[in-house]
This record gives structure tokens, C-alpha cells and sequence, in this order.
């Protein structure tokens, strides 16, 4: 069963940035867009495997630090090859938490 995990606080994630945490036993890559709005994806890009939760976010999407596909932090689409996509997960943030569904 899902349910909402605590995964750290929005100060430790800087804007246009990104980090990755375990999560249920899933590396999970939770993104800043504006210091508001806070995504979370499947942290191994869908190309070759590329860390995304080191990639920077742009226009609101993560450029993975590899090969520089870019993804929707939205929804895990691959803007660079259409056929690809990672995961998304819920976020919510409540008292300066971050809090992944998985
Ligand atoms: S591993 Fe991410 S773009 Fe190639």
C-alpha cells in the first residue's frame, strides 16, 4: 500500500535543483522548481540509466547530467525522445516537509 513518506525539508533541496532519496526501497529524485512547487521522479533516467536527481530544472523540466534528455518533472515525460518516460510520484508539502507518495 502507498502511502506518504517524509523525505526531507524544502530548505535542503535548492531551487532549479534536485536530490534523490531512497524511498520504500526506490531511489526517487525530488525536484525545486521555485522554491513552491516540489516533483518527484524515478531517479535513473530512462535513457542509460543517468542519475536525474543531479540534473538541473529548467522551464520545468530536469536535464539529466549524462546525456542532457530532458523530462517533464510533472509527469516523467521525455521531451528528447518520445517513446521514453520515468515515473512520477505525488508530492505534497506540509510544514516545510516534503512528502512522496510511494
Ligand atoms: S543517461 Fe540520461 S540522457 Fe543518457
Amino acid at each position: 500500500m502507498s502511502s506518504y513518506e517524509t523525505v526531507a525539508k524544502t530548505s535542503d533541496i535548492r531551487e532549479g535543483r534536485g536530490k534523490a532519496f531512497t524511498v520504500n526501497g526506490k531511489r526517487i529524485a525530488v525536484f525545486n522548481v521555485d522554491n513552491e512547487n516540489f516533483y518527484a521522479l524515478d531517479n535513473t533516467c530512462a535513457h542509460a540509466r543517468g542519475p536525474l536527481g543531479r540534473g538541473r530544472v529548467r522551464n520545468g523540466a530536469v536535464v539529466c547530467p549524462v546525456h542532457s534528455y530532458a523530462y517533464d518533472v510533472t509527469n516523467g515525460r521525455c521531451y528528447t525522445d518520445d517513446r521514453l518516460r520515468v515515473r512520477s510520484y505525488e508530492v505534497i508539502v506540509e510544514d516545510d516537509e516534503i512528502k512522496v507518495k510511494c
